[in-house]
């Protein structure tokens, strides 16, 4: 049954095609659904994301209970003990503030942790706000056998913290790519020991989930209510040269050459300090340190 979804992006709306999708046959997932951001209301400072083929306006309710109900067919799809990882960001209409938390806490999920997406994008001259730099990452854990806690990641991971840096993905023509760091972080450090799982997109617009997923060994489910987008992904997936170079770049952070008690003595906590000799030297001028 799952087969004729494996592989390929299924042209739909995603809840109406994960209510199809057989109970507890994915091992994890990784998705960016549209936000409701209502472009055209006073207080957006970012640029217009206009998708091809709906309108990413509706009312808060329904765009949460949606986002709700969406979350729940994916905890029932996924296998106890899988994960799945939201992307999404804090947003204002009128002045009111939305938090994924907000629906997050109506579903079966449980939050694992939040990770900050620092964009590394630039400041604007001016705003309503100090400039949202940031999205979020909710890391959603489906228990298994009453155990809320889960395995422990794996040690080659230990470099990478709670704040994914990653800029967003400028070289693409879907209007909200992930940047294939991100999918590519998230399926690693879950499934680095694992081959051939299946990891799905409920809203897999140019296949960014699906190229990390492909590349790390591991087969996709897709969905997405363009056809546009997985023309895009087709195109996309007959060369993925520059896809592979930042995937290899993300690959080689998930590797710790030192100790704790080693990185402790040199005073060099995170791999963001290793090669970066300023700061080595202003590590070591510290008396203390976290
Ligand atoms: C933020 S984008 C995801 C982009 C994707 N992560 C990538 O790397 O290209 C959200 C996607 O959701 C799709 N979408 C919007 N509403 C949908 C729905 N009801 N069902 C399925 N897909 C939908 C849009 O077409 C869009 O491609």
């Amino acid at each position: 049954m799952i087969d004729k979804f494996l592989n390929k992006i299924t042209i739909g709306n995603s809840l109406d095609i994960l209510k199809t999708i057989p109970s507890e046959c994915v091992d994890m997932g990784v998705t960016s659904p549209p936000y409701n951001k209502k472009e055209s209301n006073k207080g957006w400072l970012v640029n217009k994301v206009i998708y091809e083929n709906f309108v990413d306006k509706t009312d808060e309710i329904t765009y949460q209970q949606n986002q709700t109900e969406v979350l729940d067919e994916l905890y029932r799809v996924i296998k106890p003990g899988g994960s799945f990882f939201y992307n999404h960001k804090i947003r204002w209409d009128k002045g009111v503030m939305s938090h994924p938390m907000d629906w997050l806490r109506q579903t079966k999920w449980l939050t694992r942790q939040e990770i900050i997406w620092d964009r590394t994008i630039a400041a604007n001259i001016r705003g309503w706000r100090f400039w949202q730099v940031e999205e979020r990452i909710y890391w959603l854990y489906k228990p298994k056998d009453d155990n809320n806690i889960g395995n422990e990641l794996n040690s080659k991971h230990a470099l990478l913290t709670s704040i994914w840096r990653f800029a967003p993905e400028r070289d693409n023509a879907h209007p909200a790519p992930f940047p294939i760091e991100l999918p590519t972080r998230a399926i690693y450090s879950i499934l680095d020991k694992q081959k051939n799982s299946v990891i799905i997109d409920p809203y897999m617009g140019s296949g960014t989930t699906a190229i990390a997923s492909k590349l790390l060994g591991h087969s996709y489910i897709g969905i997405d209510i363009s056809t546009h987008y997985k023309d895009m992904f087709t195109k996309r997936l007959a060369n993925i040269t520059k896809d592979k170079l930042k995937f290899n770049e993300e690959i080689n952070k998930h590797i710790v050459k030192k100790t704790f008690k080693q990185r402790k003595e040199n005073r060099l906590f995170t791999g963001k300090y290793q090669n970066n000799k300023a700061a080595v030297i202003q590590n070591k001028t510290q008396k203390t340190f976290f």
